[in-house]
């Protein structure tokens, strides 16, 4: 696999970042040790407030539980400009009679159609987008809408649904969890701000009109493959050791060429930690004793969506968690998410992987 060697070591410091905040807080405690002494000693700490007053502003405070790293993958970048050869190999992949050259697999303007077979006629806003600003739908959420993890499933979601997913990014209270970039993300934004609402109406009604399919298995695991990140997922480098998974939920693709090469028949991965199934269960049905309101109530017996709200069964569980991450830091905010925001409120990060991986086991 390409560049495998610099992405594991990438991966490798995300994972000892994740793991190591106690020993972090402790070097830094030790760094300026002769400072908090003399703050204590100055009254720097004492400056006439009551304790109750802290905890007062601690509850009100909004302190998200930090973004981890690892639900946010980017490999290296695709190498640039395409090659002779690039414009004419034809690329296979199973199942399927078309082929591609990798050029045209690298063209946002032209939705890549493995299998024309699965989906009705697309419109043109999705097979092709119009240039320069407007990217085909079907390229990132794949023809079928049947969507990648780092993007977003949107076949049978409600066409009122989508039309308003696309005004939140275009006014900007829907954008990423994660402060930096994040290229799949960036790019919606920026599709969202050019669309016209005739486009956009046609790829909603398309979208909605396309039969929802499951292609992700959770694999409850302890310790996962060595990997690298290919596009924007992990996938496993070949003879690496495997490493804990700690408290994370890692979707992979089995066959990291197929992923490159926008398969969208291809069945991913996801490793939770063991538990999550049945503990994302109960907070599905019940919310966990009082943790939050269980997610059944607004998202449909089988999670699998009631009127305008959404379906969350058989998703991306890493689109999921992005989401709650999202919700909880306020960065998918506008009025349509209000319901979501004190289902979130006291959610941690493992709450969200194991709901998450519970979601996405059941089927769409
Ligand atoms: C360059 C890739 C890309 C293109 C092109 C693109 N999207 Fe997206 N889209 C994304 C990503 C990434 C997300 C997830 C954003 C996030 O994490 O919140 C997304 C999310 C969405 C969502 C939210 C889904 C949900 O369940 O809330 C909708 C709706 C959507 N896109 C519709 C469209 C439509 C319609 C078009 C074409 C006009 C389009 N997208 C073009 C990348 C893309
Ligand atoms: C009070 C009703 C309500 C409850 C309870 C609820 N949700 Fe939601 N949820 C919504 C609504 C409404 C939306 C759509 C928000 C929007 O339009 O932006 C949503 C959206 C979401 C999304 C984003 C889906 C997408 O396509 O982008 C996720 C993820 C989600 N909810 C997860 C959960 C989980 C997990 C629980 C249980 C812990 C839960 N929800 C409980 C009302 C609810």
């Amino acid at each position: 696999m390409r560049h495998a060697g610099s992405t594991r070591l990438l991966v490798r410091e995300k994972a000892v970042e994740a793991t190591s905040v106690p020993a972090a807080l402790a070097r830094v405690f030790g760094r300026y040790a002769f400072l908090f002494i003399v703050m204590l000693t100055t009254g720097v700490f004492r400056p006439g407030v009551t304790r109750a007053e802290v905890a007062e502003s601690a509850a009100n405070s909004h302190q998200p539980a930090g973004i981890p790293s690892w639900v946010f993958p980017v490999g290296p970048p695709v190498a640039g400009a395409a090659t002779e050869y690039d414009r004419i190999k034809p690329l296979r992949i199973p199942h399927s009679n078309v082929t591609f050259t990798a050029a045209q697999l690298r063209d946002l303007f032209a939705a890549p159609d493995w299998h024309p077979e699965a989906h009705s006629a697309m419109p043109a806003v999705v097979a092709r987008g119009r240039t320069p600003d407007v990217y085909a739908c079907g390229y990132c959420h794949t023809p079928g809408g049947q969507g990648r993890p780092e993007n977003a499933s949107l076949a049978g979601l409600p066409a009122p649904y989508i039309i308003q997913q696309l005004h939140d990014f275009k006014s900007g209270v829907r954008r990423s969890a994660w402060p930096g970039p994040y290229r799949p993300t960036d790019l919606m934004i920026h599709v969202a701000k050019y669309a016209t609402d005739d486009e956009v109406a046609s790829a909603a009604r398309y979208f909605s009109q396309q039969k929802p399919k499951s292609h992700v298995s959770i694999l409850e695991r302890k310790r996962v493959p060595g990997a690298a990140v290919v596009g924007f997922v992990y996938a496993a480098i070949r003879g690496a050791p495997e490493e804990p998974l700690g408290a994370r939920l890692l979707e992979f693709a089995p066959d990291p060429e197929r992923h490159e090469n926008r398969d969208e028949a291809m069945q991913y991965v996801a490793y939770a930690p063991i538990g999550s199934l049945r503990r994302g269960r109960s907070i599905s049905s019940s919310g966990a004793n009082g943790l939050t309101v269980g997610c059944v109530t607004c998202h449909g017996a089988n999670l699998q969506g009631v009127g305008l709200v959404p379906r969350l069964a058989g998703r991306s569980p890493s689109y999921l968690l992005r989401q709650l991450l999202a919700f909880q830091t306020g960065t998918r905010g506008g009025p349509a998410a209000q319901p979501m925001v004190p289902v979130v409120a006291k959610l941690r990060i493992t709450n969200m992987i194991d709901v998450a991986a519970y979601a996405a086991s059941l089927p769409p």
